[in-house]
């Protein structure tokens, strides 16, 4: 039984590595080094080439070695087994991180600190009381609700939003557009978290951000297709946004050209707020892989039917 493992973006050997201390009993074939393709149950990959996945007959499960899986999805020939999308809770903690950085950032005025440093002017700005400061996490997957939580037990107000309805314990969760009406109006922080598909596609458009308070803010971490990004330019440029944290872009590289790299209250990250580490990533996958060799379910499966929009290639740091 062996492992097809690929990572486009990076060496194979730091991976493979990781999963032998894990699985010390599979083989691990390195793409596209596979001398015996009915011999591979798993495939591991990132950036895979498209209609690859199909020659392994004995495939169970497609293991993404990031959260995002338009990587495999757009694959006009992706076999029909499992998708296992990785819910690595380190990742979700430095997405969360990062989102923090940036609320605080936003609602502590540091862009006009920044400046006012460089001009050696000591002018204090006005500042709502955290939990006066309004946050709205769009996407309640496993990331949005780790974003939310740690945001929400920083103090700041935070309510978490889906298009369905969602729990998640200790959050004020919503769903729908009405809702999503009702609250941008007092929203002070948008953040990202949704995934990339027809309904999340420019969801925050110029009608979006034309209903959200001047002043206000928005993070992108998700992926850079959720956000009209000339509607976001021109929000930032009639001052409805005071700021905007983005580390996904519509096209990644962002574009040397583009204007988003040089407005000054844009901050470009590229794309590294949840890098995979991968030692945690091993771990995870590799047990997701012994669940599945003792006929248990691996998690979290992704549900196809959700669709994605077919996208540009994201870049993975790893
Ligand atoms: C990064 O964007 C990922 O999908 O893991």
């Amino acid at each position: 039984m062996s492992i097809l493992l690929n990572n486009q973006f990076d060496q194979n050997s730091g991976w493979q590595a990781a999963l032998s201390k894990e699985l010390p009993e599979l083989n691990i074939a390195c793409y596209p080094d596979v001398s015996d393709a009915a011999a591979i149950h798993y495939g591991v990959v990132w950036g895979h080439p498209f209609g690859d996945l199909k020659r392994y007959p004995n495939l169970r499960a497609i293991f993404s070695l990031g959260a995002g899986m338009e990587h495999l999805l757009n694959d006009p020939e992706l076999p029909e087994v499992p998708l296992i999308s990785l819910g690595d809770p380190a990742m979700s903690q430095d997405m969360a991180n990062y989102a923090l950085y940036w609320v605080i950032d936003f609602h502590r005025h540091m862009q006009h600190y920044r400046a006012e440093q460089m001009r050696q002017q000591w002018n204090r700005l006005e500042t709502p009381p955290t939990n006066d400061f309004n946050v709205l996490v769009l996407g309640l997957g496993r990331i949005g609700q780790h974003v939310a939580e740690l945001i929400q037990q920083a103090g700041f107000n935070v309510t978490g939003w889906d298009f369905k309805s969602k729990t998640a314990a200790a959050l004020s969760t919503v769903s729908g557009n009405d809702a999503l009406s009702e609250l941008l109006p007092s929203t002070n922080v948008v953040i990202s978290c949704l995934a990339l598909n027809e309904r999340s596609h420019q969801l925050i458009n110029a009608d979006f951000l034309a209903q959200l308070p001047m002043g206000s803010h928005v993070v992108n971490i998700s992926r850079g297709g959720v956000i009209d990004e000339d509607a976001l330019l021109d929000a930032l440029d009639s001052d409805r946004l005071n700021g905007a944290a983005l580390d996904v872009f519509s096209i990644e590289p962002l574009p040397s050209e583009h204007r988003l790299w040089t407005h000054s209250k844009v901050n470009v990250t590229p794309h590294m707020a949840g890098p995979t580490h991968i030692s945690s990533a091993a771990s995870v996958i590799a047990e997701n892989i012994r669940r599945m060799e003792r006929s248990e379910q691996p998690e979290p499966i992704f549900d196809r039917s959700r669709g994605v929009q077919a996208a540009a290639m994201q870049d993975k740091n790893t």
